[in-house]
């Protein structure tokens, strides 16, 4: 299993670049199942979680194909339904084939994803929704089985908790839906709003896009489309707060400052200016570094993917910053391997309470989620001494050569494999 040692206490200096969204691409490359044509995604960061979803489609009868950080997705006409819990398990958003599946082929049977390290995430909120649109739904052997032999129709749905996949999955389920539909209370991150530019590019007819209400009128039809995603926000985020914590300056280039408003927002209340441009942030370590207490809410709310990042940086502010995260209920597993390098942290509830600064020093720590993972390597930069991580896979999942951008600004990071007794 691969690990980073990370060399801890040098200052970070020059620009970072940042790659397509994530979170953005899994939809768009799921929305590639609505149409017979070819589907080119641009901007796809070549992190495992993409990889986990071109199999899905192959699994799926798609063909899919990069060049760099274009993927193109070209319909293999199969009826092929079925996306196997081997995939599912390996990453949740593989439900996102659900709507597709049953808006085009008819039906579905898609593995019901099980546990997952940061909270019970169900996807009932998704199911409720395709039944409203027509379909019918069950759990058989560990797979959602979803038919729509007749077609889905349109439904005036509101979701009772704002669910970013399940907005997406549902849309995706609208565009080719009979009549008209009205999705109420939907998530307005902005992969949302990037998905629905895919699917108008399809020829999708869709209203009230960035709002909390998608109008849909469905069509009979889509096209093929050509996309670029958007810049991934919690990707520039996390390079913003490692400025904060050694930038010397650090400049995150080729992002979306106006994605970011709530931590750009933190970052001034922690005493850090930074500078922002249309596409770029600019941030260097303040002399003092102040508490901030932050919740995560939806957007443009206080990113959930941010918090355990702002936890890292609390450590080395001045004062106690209360992190509160609203979203899921069990996503502070980085606080206890932040203790481990010497923070101060106290978890109660859904509240963690973080004493600083406090001088951090390097040990072994373990990652367990994708965000947790990056806390780690934050606080492993700042740590004196050398700082191993553990599990660096849930990283990989979602950072595109992290190593190598922060390695570039001037940090010590080596990742290894002590090999598979290790
Ligand atoms: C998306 O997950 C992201 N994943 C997550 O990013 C992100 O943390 C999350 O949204 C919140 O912003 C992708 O976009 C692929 P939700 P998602 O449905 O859609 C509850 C990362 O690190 N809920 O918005 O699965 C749920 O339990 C990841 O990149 C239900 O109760 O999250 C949670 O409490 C991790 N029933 C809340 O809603 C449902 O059917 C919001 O979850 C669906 C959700």
């Amino acid at each position: 299993m691969d690990k980073f040692r990370i060399g801890g206490g040098r200052a970070l200096r020059g620009t970072v670049m940042v790659s397509g969204a994530k979170n953005a691409a899994l939809p768009c490359l799921a929305a590639a199942l609505l149409t017979s044509d070819e589907v080119e995604i641009a901007g796809t960061p070549r992190v495992r979680d993409i990889v986990t979803m071109e199999k899905v489609l192959a699994a799926l009868g798609e063909s899919c194909t990069h060049a760099g950080s274009v993927t193109r997705i070209v319909s293999g006409h199969t009826g092929t339904f079925h996306a196997p819990y081997e995939l599912v398990r390996t990453m949740r958003a593989s439900v996102l084939v659900l709507g597709p599946l049953l808006a085009r082929r008819g039906r579905a049977r898609v593995a019901l994803p099980g546990g997952c390290a940061i909270g019970a995430r169900p996807v009932d909120l998704h199911m409720l929704a395709l039944e409203q649109l027509g379909a019918t739904l069950r759990v058989e052997h560990g797979d959602i089985v979803a038919e729509a032999p007749r077609g889905l129709h349109g439904a005036d749905i509101t979701f009772s908790k704002v669910t970013v996949t399940g907005t997406e999955n549902v849309l995706m389920a609208a565009v080719l839906a009979r009549g008209r539909s009205v999705l109420r209370r939907c998530a307005r991150e902005p992969e949302v709003t990037d998905l629905a530019e895919l699917l108008l590019a399809m020829g999708a007819r869709i209203d009230g896009v960035g709002t909390d209400t998608l109008e849909v009128e469905g069509v009979d039809a889509l096209r093929g489309a050509r996309h670029t995603v958007i810049p991934d926000r919690i990707e520039a985020g996390t390079y913003a707060i490692a400025g904060a914590l050694c930038g010397d300056p650090v400049t995150v280039a080729g992002c979306r400052p106006d994605h970011l408003g709530a931590l750009l927002e933190t970052l001034r209340a922690a005493g850090v200016e930074p500078e922002v441009t249309a596409s770029s942030i600019t941030v260097r370590r303040p002399a003092r570094l102040r508490s901030v207490s932050v919740t995560t809410t939806e957007h443009p709310g206080f990113a959930t993917d941010l918090q355990a990042q702002t936890v890292a940086l609390m450590t080395q502010a001045e004062g106690v910053a209360e992190i509160t995260e609203a979203i899921f209920e069990s996503r502070f597993q980085h606080a206890l391997e932040l203790m481990r390098l010497g923070a101060r942290i106290e978890v109660s509830g859904r509240t963690a309470r973080v004493t600083g600064p406090t001088p951090l020093t390097g040990a072994t720590v373990m990652a367990s989620d994708l965000r947790a993972s990056a806390a780690l390597v934050l606080a492993g930069l700042v740590a004196e001494g050398e700082t191993v991580v553990d599990r660096i896979y849930h990283l990989d999942r979602g950072y595109e050569a992290m190593e190598g951008k922060l390695n570039a600004l001037g940090a010590s990071i080596e990742r290894f494999n002590p090999g598979p007794f290790v």
